[in-house]
């Protein structure tokens, strides 16, 4: 069994990133990222941090917003639309979930698709989905980014994915049936709706568990020398931390891990990979806005 080290990977694409920034440099071009926070949310205003300290610590402009609780609609609309005709940014990131007063899918179509680097436009998604270049998700094109890295064969393997959400499940899914380097898989979704969740799981040669549930994934659902990719953030109450809580995955980590090939860790597997992948959209879309 082998623990791929997502921060590791992370680390190294980081790495050849910065090549590609110090080139853009060159060109007078800084690439910059638009994060926009509403409200105060905790876990929101943590990941908004961490992606400030990215940006920064690759030399690249972070433009950081956090404004109040009760912003209305109109008034974010209409910041969108200051940064999308700002040529200092190059993407623009509002952080989920909004409060519920604002149409969290009205926000998201106010932001240029060209700038879009979560890759949750509308417009990205269906070049996704066709195969087309565009703004891949954050999460999902991160999976695939370290299945690569590990040298797991990805073509031709079945993958079952346990979740369909927006912004993961279906994603990773339509990613990984694409003919092409990272995909070209058969590929299982499963979810609330599916019988017998354990029967799927065992026929897998991936399992990508991404359902928000903890240690659901148990020793029994997984086949022998199965890679198993674990998505899954979820808080238990552990009191001897100091914050009263601890992070782990959808995956019963101790009991599956000596079953498989290659297994990653929460934290420190898919999560340092997501944030990466939005710098380099951001990046790509830096490198684009020149040959436009
Ligand atoms: N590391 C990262 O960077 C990162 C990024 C994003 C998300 N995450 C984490 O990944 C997890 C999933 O996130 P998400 O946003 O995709 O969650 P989500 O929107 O809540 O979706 C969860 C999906 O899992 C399915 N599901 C839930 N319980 C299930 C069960 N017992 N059996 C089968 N399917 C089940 C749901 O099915 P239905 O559709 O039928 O309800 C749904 O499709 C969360 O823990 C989240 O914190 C991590």
């Amino acid at each position: 069994m082998q623990i791929i080290d997502g921060k590791q990977v992370a680390q190294r694409f980081r790495g050849e990133l910065k090549k590609r920034i110090d080139i853009l440099a060159g060109k007078g071009i800084v690439p910059g990222l638009s994060v926009i926070l509403v409200g105060n949310d905790p876990a929101s205003a943590s990941y908004v941090k961490g992606k400030e300290k990215a940006c920064l610590e690759l030399g690249m402009h972070s433009d950081n917003l956090h404004l109040p609780q009760d912003l209305s609609q109109e008034k974010l609309i209409s910041i969108i639309e200051e940064k999308n005709a700002d040529p200092r940014i190059h993407g623009i990131l509002v952080q989920l979930p909004l409060p519920s007063h604002i149409n969290e899918e009205a926000v998201i179509m106010a932001i240029d698709y060209r700038k879009d680097v979560d890759g949750f436009h509308p417009v990205n998604i269906g070049r996704m989905v066709i195969g087309k270049e565009t703004f891949l998700p954050c999460t999902p094109h991160g999976i695939l980014v370290l299945l690569k890295s590990a040298g797991i064969p990805v073509a031709g393997s079945h993958v079952v994915v346990v979740g369909r959400s927006n912004i993961v499940g279906k994603p990773v899914a339509n990613m990984l049936v694409q003919k092409n380097g990272l995909g070209n898989a058969t590929v299982t979704v499963c979810h609330t709706g599916t019988k017998d969740l354990a029967h799927h799981t065992r026929q897998a040669d991936i399992i990508i568990a991404a359902a928000g549930k903890a240690g659901m994934i148990t020793a029994d659902m997984v086949a022998e020398g199965a890679v198993v990719i674990d998505v899954g953030v979820n808080r238990v109450d552990d009191p001897t931390k100091k914050r009263g809580y601890r992070l782990v995955g959808d995956v019963d980590f101790d009991q599956v891990a000596p079953k498989t090939s290659f297994i990653t860790p929460v934290p420190g597997g898919v999560g340092p990979m997501t944030i990466t992948m939005l710098m380099s959209n951001t990046v790509e879309s830096a490198e684009r806005s020149i040959k436009e």
